[in-house]
């Protein structure tokens, strides 16, 4: 049993404040019947709990896209430094979410946060051949022989080789779109060093079918949508 503003709130949809004006509004019903006090107390796998007629579903899976800013770590805790969680409201952080994959402390973009372990198996496995497009800004152009290279797959400085990558030249080459199936540390970063060229500036705009919500601004976050989670083959 759990106060009925604490289960509202824990679904990530409403702050405290706005479920507790929620149930006081009596759009809140337990079991058909509109509950008026926040204290009260419900247990979400015995009873039907509905916000404006729609069942709330508790206890399932949290899927958080989130508009990652440079300057935090992609980490769920660290000693010293800001992580993405810390740009959480404590409702969503008490849900165990982790970073799928990881994204340089410095680079920005889409990083897709869950407590679903199988899903992000899924889209980190190679076998699975999720693409992950970046857009990122170089030092000094690349050009066609460099996309040739992407495409065959480079080798890196410490010898080991890259897959095949998508590059889409922009801007006269000095910005491009990377495409990566698989996730080597610092990855583009390197194969960009491979070719004589620096990242000035890096950001993911997608991963597999899911695309960075364009009205996010950095560091703000949403949950994805019933459709997105359905995409990526999540669990509703
Ligand atoms: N490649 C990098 O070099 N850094 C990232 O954060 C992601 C891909």
């Amino acid at each position: 049993m759990e106060r009925l503003d604490k289960l509202l709130a824990s679904t990530g949809r409403w702050s405290r404040r706005e479920a507790k004006a929620l149930i006081k509004e009596g759009r809140v019903l337990v079991d058909g019947a509109p509950e008026r006090s926040a204290e009260a107390r419900a247990d979400p796998a015995a009873s039907l709990i509905q916000v404006d007629g729609e069942a709330l579903s508790c206890g399932g899976y949290t899927y958080v896209m989130l508009h990652k800013p440079a300057g935090v770590l992609s980490a769920t805790e660290d000693p010293r430094q800001g992580t993405v969680l810390d740009l959480l409201p404590k409702e969503l952080r008490r849900r165990g979410l982790f970073p799928v994959g990881r994204l340089d402390k410095d680079t920005e973009g889409l990083l897709l946060l869950t407590n679903d372990g199988a899903l992000a198996h899924r889209l980190l496995s190679p076998k699975n051949h999720v693409d992950k497009v970046y857009y990122a800004r170089l030092d000094r152009p690349l050009g066609e022989a460099d996309r040739e290279a992407f495409a065959r797959g480079v080798t890196l400085a410490d010898g080991s080789r890259c897959r095949s990558a998508g590059l889409t030249l922009l801007g006269g080459g000095r910005e491009v779109l990377v495409t990566l199936h698989e996730g080597k540390f610092h990855q583009i970063k390197r194969m960009a060093a491979s070719r004589g060229a620096a990242v000035c500036y890096l950001k993911r705009l997608s991963m597999g079918p899911l695309e960075l919500d364009g009205n996010l601004n950095k560091g703000e976050y949403r949950l994805l949508t019933r459709e997105e989670v359905a995409k990526i083959g999540g669990k509703g």
